[in-house]
C-alpha cells in the first residue's frame, strides 16, 4: 500500500510542477501538493507553507507506515524541510495526534512564508484547529489584488486577515476586517507587521451581523426579543468600493446564524447593502452540496429583493493545486458587479 501511495504523491507532484514554477517566480511558497479524493486518497492533504510541510487527514488516522512513507517521499523531495502530521478525523476536525517529543518545540515555532510576495504567519500547531491561511482562497486574494488599488475593502469573516492584507499591499486605500474572534484577529495583525503596508488596516472585532447591521444603515438594536445583545462596537453608516463575504458553513451567535446551505441571503443582503453602487461584492461559498447555479440563482433574487441590480457575474476558480474532478470545486467565489 504504501508503495501505491508514493506513486498518488509522485503524481500529484508532476501534476504541479509548472505550477509551482510559477508560484515561486512570483515568491509564492505556501501551496498544496496533495489534496485528497481528487488525487486518490480521500481525506489526505499534504501542504508546504515556507519551510514546513504539513500533512493532515481528515477521515481515519494514517497508519504509522504510510505516514512514514509520506515523510520519506517529501524529505527526498524538499530536503531540510520537517514534516509534520495534524490528525483532523475527530469530531469538529480538531487535532488529536500527539507530535513524536523531538516535534514539540519546532511545531510550536511562530514561522513566516509569502505569498504573491505578501508575508503570512504559519504556526504548526496552535490553540485552533485550521492553518492560519487558507491556501484555496488564493484565487480570491490574487483577484483582490488585482481589483483593489485605490478602492476601499471590507473584509468579512476576516479570520486572519489574509485578504485584508493581500489588498493593502496591493494598494488599498482603506481596509476594514470584521471577525468576533480576537485570537484571530491578532494573527491578522501580526501578519499585517510582516508587511510594510502603505496604509493601516483596521481590525474590527465583532459580529458580522452587528457590523453589517450598522454599515448597512439598518442599525442593530441593544435588545432583541427583549433580550438583551452581548457588547458590539458602535459603527458609522459607511459603503465600500468591494465587500469580501468569505463566512465558514454554519455558526450561531446571539447576533444570527450563518448557514451557508440554508440562508446565505441573511448575509449576502446586508452585504450587498454595505457595497456602493457600482462596486463589487465577491462572495464564497464553500459548501460542495450547494451548486453554483441553485446559489447564483439565490443571489439574484436576493439582491433583486434588495433592489439592487447584479450586473456582471465573474467565477474565480481555485488555482491548480486544487484540481477537482469536474470542474466543480466545492469552493465557489463569485465576483459580482452590482
Ligand atoms: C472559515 S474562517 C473565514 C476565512 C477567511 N475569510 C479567510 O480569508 O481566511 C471563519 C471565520 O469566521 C469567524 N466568524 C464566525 N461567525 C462569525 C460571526 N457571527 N461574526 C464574526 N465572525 C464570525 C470566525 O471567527 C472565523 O475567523
Amino acid at each position: 500500500m504504501p508503495a501505491n501511495l508514493t506513486e498518488l504523491l509522485a503524481a500529484a507532484l508532476t501534476a504541479r510542477r509548472s505550477l509551482l514554477d510559477q508560484l515561486h517566480a512570483e515568491q509564492t511558497s505556501a501551496y498544496r501538493l496533495f489534496h485528497g479524493s481528487v488525487e486518490g486518497e480521500a481525506g489526505l492533504s499534504v501542504d508546504r507553507y515556507g519551510d514546513a510541510l504539513l500533512v493532515q487527514s481528515f477521515h481515519r488516522p494514517l497508519a504509522p507506515d504510510r505516514l512514514a512513507a509520506i515523510e520519506a517521499f517529501y524529505t527526498d523531495v524538499f530536503p531540510g524541510l520537517p514534516v509534520f502530521y495534524n490528525e483532523r478525523s475527530q469530531a469538529n476536525s480538531r487535532i488529536a495526534n500527539t507530535l513524536p517529543p523531538e516535534q514539540i518545540g519546532a511545531a510550536h515555532v511562530r514561522r513566516q512564508f509569502q505569498e504573491m510576495g505578501v508575508n503570512y504567519r504559519f504556526q504548526v500547531r496552535h490553540a485552533g484547529q485550521d492553518p492560519w491561511l487558507f491556501l484555496d482562497l488564493r484565487a480570491g486574494r490574487r483577484r483582490v489584488m488585482q481589483e483593489i488599488a485605490g478602492k476601499s475593502l471590507l473584509n468579512l469573516f476576516a479570520y486572519t486577515c489574509g485578504v485584508g492584507i493581500a489588498a493593502a499591499k496591493a494598494g488599498a486605500r482603506h481596509v476594514v476586517n470584521v471577525d468576533f474572534s480576537e485570537a484571530s484577529l491578532s494573527i491578522g495583525k501580526e501578519n499585517a507587521r510582516l508587511n510594510a503596508l502603505p496604509i493601516r488596516l483596521r481590525f474590527v472585532k465583532s459580529d458580522v451581523f452587528a457590523a453589517l447591521r450598522q454599515l448597512s444603515g439598518q442599525g442593530q438594536a441593544e435588545r432583541v426579543r427583549g433580550k438583551r445583545m452581548p457588547p458590539f462596537p458602535r459603527l458609522e453608516t459607511h459603503s465600500f468600493d468591494v465587500v469580501f463575504l468569505d463566512p465558514p458553513r454554519y455558526a450561531k451567535s446571539p447576533f444570527g446564524v450563518v448557514d451557508l446551505v440554508n440562508d446565505y441571503a441573511a448575509l449576502f443582503k446586508p452585504a450587498l447593502l454595505c457595497t456602493a453602487e457600482g462596486g463589487t461584492l465577491i462572495c464564497c461559498n464553500n459548501v460542495a452540496e450547494v451548486s453554483r447555479a441553485a446559489w447564483l440563482d439565490l443571489l439574484e433574487r436576493s439582491a433583486r429583493k434588495a433592489g439592487r441590480v447584479i450586473r456582471e457575474v465573474e467565477w474565480i476558480a481555485p488555482e491548480a493545486d486544487f484540481p477537482s474532478l469536474d470542474g466543480q470545486a466545492p469552493l465557489k467565489m463569485a465576483l459580482l458587479r452590482v
